[in-house]
């Protein structure tokens, strides 16, 4: 795969989007960077990092045979991808829906795919990771972010971790691209943050405690409350830890 890399940009995803035009749409490429001015997170959030400890990257790829109403895939691709590197390196990654990778409570990595629609189909795909690698402090998160370093109490070699992660990410892109991804259901389900355990959300209007039990194809967590598992749609739901 073509890799861009940069000491620094304003945001990878940013950067990425400006070579879309003229790229080719038959190849996956990415852009890394050791430091972003501006990096974004999920929402209105930025994504801080310290310069040149963790892995800052944007896959960009032309999924043209995906159906919108199937993009959530993009997600579990990516996030399984990032749970397969992890797991590589012995640290127990788990999804916290839809988009954050934790170890144990506490935020690993973060995901920020955003996608092109033409028609019925998904025409690019610029997907965002942020995967903290060696950073030991984090002043914004004082106590919900960790590294890979922290968790092992061991720095790693980014190149090496970025290696793998492009690794795992390629061969899921072609599972997708071959129609396999319904495959992929359990793995996710089962990596999912809070799984059929009872847990604290709310829905904007009230604080109830409810069981995640999966994940819909379009992408909505199924929450079973009193008794009937409902489907909520990212922004109709939160845990309140
Ligand atoms: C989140 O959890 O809020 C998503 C964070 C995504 C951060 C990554 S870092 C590389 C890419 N470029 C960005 O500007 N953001 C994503």
């Amino acid at each position: 795969m073509k890799r861009i890399q940069l000491d620094s940009t304003a945001s990878t995803n940013a950067h990425a989007r400006t070579l879309i035009k003229t790229a080719s749409q038959d190849e996956l490429f990415c852009v890394i960077a050791d430091y972003q001015s501006s990096g974004r997170g999920q929402g209105s959030h930025s994504w801080h990092s310290e310069p040149g400890k963790n892995l800052l990257l944007s896959l960009v790829c032309f999924p043209a045979f995906l159906s919108a109403s199937d993009q959530f895939s993009l997600s579990v691709m990516t996030a399984l991808s990032v749970v397969g590197c992890c797991g590589d390196l012995e640290v127990e990654a788990r999804i916290k829906w839809p988009n954050d990778i934790l170890a144990g409570n506490r935020k690993l990595a973060g995901i920020l795919i955003e996608n092109g629609i033409m028609g019925t189909k998904v025409s690019h795909s610029i997907i965002g990771i942020g995967l903290n690698v060696n950073q030991v402090r984090f002043p914004e998160f004082p106590t919900g972010a960790t590294s890979l370093c922290l968790e092992q109490s061991r720095e790693r070699d980014r190149e090496v971790v970025l290696d793998d992660l492009l690794r795992h990410l390629e061969s899921r892109y072609n599972d997708l691209r071959q129609g396999r991804h319904a495959l992929w259901e359990e793995a996710y389900r089962e990596r999912l943050h809070g799984l059929d355990q009872t847990l604290p959300f709310t829905d904007g209007a009230e604080v109830f405690d409810g069981i995640i039990r999966g994940t819909s194809p379009q992408g909505e967590l199924l929450v079973e409350r009193d008794g009937r598992v409902r489907a909520y749609a990212r922004h109709q739901i939160r845990l309140k830890s």
